[in-house]
Parts: structure tokens; sequence; C-alpha cells
């Protein structure tokens, strides 16, 4: 069975200095078959989170793959990733930082909802 999501040592270097580089996710090798689920724990700063941007295609990897149903993301065409990008969803940790207190409660609601051609812009 092709997984639903597989990462091949992906990686994530943010540089922090001249020529000094954080290593926030170091090569990560991961599978995940429909139907099943993953838990990544650690300690606060370990890399989850930039780990979970990185295979939402929320942040550019430095190295390493990912696949989704066998299919190269890093590497595939714009359409395929919006395509890819309707059946993916992050819910972030904190509430109060992922809303937009500048935007109305309908704005928040339906962007998603127009930019996945869920549905039109009614404003
Ligand atoms: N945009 C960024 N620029 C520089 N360093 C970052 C950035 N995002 C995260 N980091 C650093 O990467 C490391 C991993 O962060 P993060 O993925 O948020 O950890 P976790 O979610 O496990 O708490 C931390 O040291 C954090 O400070
Ligand atoms: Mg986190």
């Amino acid at each position: 069975m092709i997984a639903m999501l597989r990462t091949v040592d992906l990686k994530k270097y943010f540089r922090v200095g001249k020529s000094k580089f954080l290593h926030a996710v170091d090569g990560v090798n991961l599978e995940i078959t429909a139907g099943s689920t993953l838990g990544v724990v650690g300690e606060s700063g370990c890399g989850k989170s930039t780990l979970g941007r990185l295979v939402m295609g929320l942040l550019p990897a430095t190295s390493g793959e990912i696949f989704y149903d066998g299919v190269d993301i890093l590497h595939c065409g714009k359409a395929e990733l919006t395509e890819r990008r309707r059946k993916m969803q992050i819910i972030f940790q904190d509430p109060f930082s992922s809303l937009n207190p500048r935007m109305s409660v309908f704005e928040l609601i339906s962007e998603p909802l127009v930019m996945n051609r869920a549905c039109k812009n009614r404003k």
C-alpha cells in the first residue's frame, strides 16, 4: 500500500547568524498509511511545529522529500500542490494567534472556503 504521507530525510535549518544554522528538523523519515494516526511528541522547541509546517507546505524545506499518495509535493506543479492542499488541514495549538484579530468572523470563515473554491465570495 502507498503511504498517504511519507517524508524522506526531511530537513529544515533556520539561519540564526552569519553562518550559523539552527537544525530545527534534521533528517525526519516517517510514513503514515490511510486511516492511521501518528503522534509526534517531544520537548518544547524540538521541531514538532516546524515539521508540521513543512508537510503542509507552509515552510520551504532545506532538503529532503515529502510524498502525498506517492506524489512528490516539493517538486510537483502549483496546480497539483493546490489540489493536495485542499485535503490537508493544520489545527494550531493557540487559537488566539491562529485568528487574525483584524478580520471579521465572516472573513475568517469564508477566506479558506473561497481560496479552496468551495464557495464564491459573496461580499
Ligand atoms: N522561523 C523561524 N526562524 C528561526 N528559528 C525558528 C523559526 N521557527 C522555529 N524556529 C526554531 O526552531 C526550533 C523548533 O521550533 P518548533 O518547531 O516551533 O518547536 P516545537 O513545536 O517542537 O515546540 C526552535 O528552536 C525554534 O526557536
Ligand atoms: Mg509547537
